[in-house]
């Protein structure tokens, strides 16, 4: 089943600390942009991919995407000073229908599956979301005093990709501008249209680049999953 990719990758990376934006940082003598797009270059069923860049950083992008040989970006367009304006600019510039999946430019160790069967349950149902549920114990506590334990085999810690029928997903992002609403991610601007959202279980090793440490978590997934490629009995995160 046929995707197009839109990628939000217009952020400043201001948690990362670097300086400049985050996904210009290497892991492995690659950009983490890179190492992203390269997911979906080599998935067949990607057909197209949309990225939101700062118009500062266009042209430095532009030339990565030929330097590593990533040939499936349609369009390069401006981001928001929101990461959800980032989002409408590249809903807008594809118009075309089909499923499209959302996702961070910071998450470079999405796993091939679960994209799989995130665009199969967004085909079916319109919408469906990667997640992983909450390890730790949950507390709810707004003013820093605990008012609840949360039942945590309820909870789900959210992530990209996101997967949506394009109609679904413009409908949504559309009321979301009228209302003047700013959500944290696309799905809650598919709830609010009152769409069911399915979760699709993904895995813990997908994080968003976002601080040093993760910096340093990624340089060890990297690690292991190229002595997987020569060791397959090894245990995968
Ligand atoms: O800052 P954070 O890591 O949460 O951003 C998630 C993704 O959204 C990143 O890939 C970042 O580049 C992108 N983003 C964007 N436009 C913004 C803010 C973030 O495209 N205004």
């Amino acid at each position: 089943m046929e995707y197009t990719v839109m990628m939000p990758a217009a952020g400043s990376g201001q948690r990362m600390g670097a300086g400049y934006n985050k996904l210009f940082l290497e892991l492995d003598d690659k950009p983490i942009l890179i190492h992203t797009l390269d997911v979906f270059e080599k998935d067949p069923a990607c057909v197209g991919m949309i990225l939101a860049v700062k118009p500062a950083e266009r042209e430095r992008i532009q030339s990565m995407l030929t330097q590593f040989s990533i040939t499936k970006v349609k369009a390069l367009v401006a981001g928001g000073s929101e990461r959800q304006q980032s989002v409408a600019a590249c809903i807008r510039a594809h118009g075309e229908g089909g499923i499209v999946l959302v996702h961070d430019a910071a998450r470079p160790f999405i796993s091939q599956s679960v994209i799989y069967e995130l665009v199969q349950v967004a085909k079916e149902h319109g919408a469906a979301i990667a997640g992983v549920q909450a390890k730790d114990t949950m507390k709810f506590a707004p003013v820093g005093i605990v008012e609840e334990t949360v039942d945590r085999s309820k909870l789900w810690i959210i992530q990209t990709p996101q997967a949506f029928q394009y109609t679904v997903l413009q409908k949504a992002a559309e009321k979301a501008e009228a209302e003047a609403f700013l959500g944290t991610d696309e799905s809650m601007l598919v709830e609010r249209l009152g769409h069911p959202v399915r979760i699709v279980e993904s895995t813990y090793d997908n994080v968003k680049m976002t601080t040093q440490e993760d910096l340093v978590f990624g340089e060890i997934l990297l690690r292991r999953r190229q002595g997987n490629k020569d060791d397959s009995s090894r245990t995968r995160f």
